[in-house]
């Protein structure tokens, strides 16, 4: 087989976009039922034995396990938490805002996605900031076109998120994903039009808007990896792996 490689991005091969398509649809799958499963009265920790369970029933491993040392197979953010929450004792209750981030291997493949879901009812600000961030991945998606650069990606979602009076977090990005979770390159949720890296057919990103509801800047908490919005608003997080085809983008992560 050979690798092909542009700017620091490895390209896939059809069969390889077949493979993250596999492990994309189980990643889809077991977010689907992490999101059922979110409810008054669950721990955090019993997301996190489910999303073990269900990856390895469907032949797969959990690839945040591990990761740098991160202690769980999803990441679970709630409310101010913005991205890295690492599941435990805490029990969710009516109106949290719930951020899942789940990523699964399979056949040597990686799948990365998050969404965002609230319990019960919500503010109306809160149910506006996590439609806001959903559409503004679609948008993110479906600039990804061959021929066209990252930074039409990142000015696509933040030119949707700032227009609805939310701000995207600059200190984390979506990435490059393939063999290795983390790829070249980088995709930011803001930036210009026409700048950045080209897409090709064969690109596979992982693109992931995090959106704050008042400011865009964050901190990171006392177990070095749960990261909060600096001024404690609400922080929503959606995430699908695409692949960049001839004919356009192609979410992978899809059940
Ligand atoms: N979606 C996140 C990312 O792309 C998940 C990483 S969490 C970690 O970086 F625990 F694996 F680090
Ligand atoms: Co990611």
């Amino acid at each position: 087989m050979v690798t092909s490689i542009s700017e620091g991005i490895i390209l896939k091969s059809a069969r390889e976009v077949a493979l993250m398509r596999q492990a994309g649809r189980i990643v889809a799958e077991v977010l689907q039922l992490l999101m059922e499963a979110v409810c008054p009265g669950i721990a955090t920790k019993d997301l996190d034995e489910i999303a073990r369970r269900e990856i390895r029933a469907r032949g797969a491993l959990p690839s945040f396990e591990g990761y740098r040392g991160y202690p769980a197979a999803v990441c679970v953010s709630v409310n101010d938490e913005v991205v890295h929450g690492i599941p435990g004792g805490r029990v969710l209750a009516e109106g949290d805002v719930v951020s899942l981030d789940l990523g699964a291997i399979y056949k040597g493949y990686q799948g990365d996605a998050a969404l965002t879901v609230g319990i019960g009812s919500l503010s109306f600000d809160a149910k506006r900031l996590i439609e806001a961030t959903e559409e503004g991945l679609k948008r993110g998606i479906a600039a990804a076109r061959p021929g066209g650069r990252v930074g039409d990606i990142s000015a696509a979602v933040q030119g949707y998120i700032e227009a609805q009076g939310f701000s995207v977090v600059r200190e984390y990005v979506g990435h490059g994903i393939g063999r290795n979770m983390h790829e070249e390159p980088q995709v930011p949720n803001f930036g210009q039009p026409g700048r950045g890296p080209m897409l090709r057919a064969g690109t596979t990103l992982a693109i992931e808007p995090m959106v704050n509801a008042g400011d865009w800047r964050t901190r990171v908490g006392d177990n070095h990896w749960t990261v909060y919005t600096l001024d404690g608003s609400l922080s929503a997080h959606f995430e699908h792996t695409i692949a960049v085809t001839e004919d356009g983008p192609e979410v992978l992560t899809v059940a």
